[in-house]
């Protein structure tokens, strides 16, 4: 029989987070996967998991999703996990592939989805906890409340438009990706009459060197970091 891939949230880094349908899906599968964009980079995702679920009798397969910036070297190492990916489902295995936080939120696991569902084999998504939600428990700040909006935008390659737009139009905004952007956070604040410190800056959040805080300049953050910015 054909064997299923699950694509699984395990929340952002406390493994006490994980959802019990999670663990129960990994538990099940003899396959547990994760991409990566070179050989042997290791998962987040997979070291989290492994906290949970005993890895040792499983199946573990990195599947490498290049981003060189030649299309043509994306596409076919792209192709070459995917067919990898459909091999094993033929062969009757089923497949849980980690992903860090939420699946649906900024993840490659739903490119995997759409190729591998259209492709005739059956599919599941488990959804996890997001970052951001984790950081607003920690942070003890609202997402929303009320009839406010939530703007959810990224500061990845120093693309600052989506932040200019949710300060015009929302009350509360997540800003992902912001680890090398907090300063530009602070200056654009600053610039739009918003204060610095209605913001907090939630970074390894439920891992090593958690930091909840105001937007300190000074600071060096790491790629798992996340700002909430709350109108007052
Ligand atoms: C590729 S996205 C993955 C998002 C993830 N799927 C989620 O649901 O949070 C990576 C970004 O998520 C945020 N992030 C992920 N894990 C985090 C953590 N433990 N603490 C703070 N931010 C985190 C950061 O903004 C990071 O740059």
């Amino acid at each position: 029989m054909t064997g299923k891939l699950y694509g699984i949230g395990v929340g952002p880094g406390d493994p006490g987070l994980m959802t019990l349908r999670a663990k129960e899906i990994l538990e099940r599968c003899g396959v547990v996967g994760y991409p990566v964009r070179s050989e042997g980079e290791g998962s987040v995702a997979f070291d989290i998991a492994s906290q949970v679920v005993d890895m040792s009798s499983k199946t573990v397969a990195e599947f490498v999703f290049s981003m060189n910036p030649r299309d043509s070297v994306r596409e076919k190492c792209r192709e070459a996990a995917i067919n990898r990916m459909c091999s094993l489902l033929d062969e009757g295995s089923d497949i849980a592939m980690v992903t860090l936080g939420d699946v649906g939120v900024y993840s490659t696991y739903m490119y995997i989805d759409e190729e591998v569902r259209s492709r005739g084999y059956e599919t599941e998504i488990v959804p996890g906890i997001p970052s951001f939600c984790h950081g607003s428990a920690l942070a003890r700040q609202p997402l929303m409340i009320g009839d406010e909006g939530l703007a959810v935008v990224p500061m990845a390659k120093g693309n600052t438009h989506l932040l200019m737009e949710a300060m015009e139009g929302f009350d509360n905004i997540v800003v992902m990706k912001a680890f090398k952007a907090v300063d530009t956070i602070a200056d654009m604040m600053e610039a739009k009459g918003l204060d610095p410190s209605d913001a907090v800056v939630v970074s390894n959040v439920g891992m090593e060197g958690e930091y909840i805080g105001p937007l300190d300049r000074n600071r060096e953050y790491g790629y798992f970091t996340t700002v909430l910015i709350r109108k007052r």
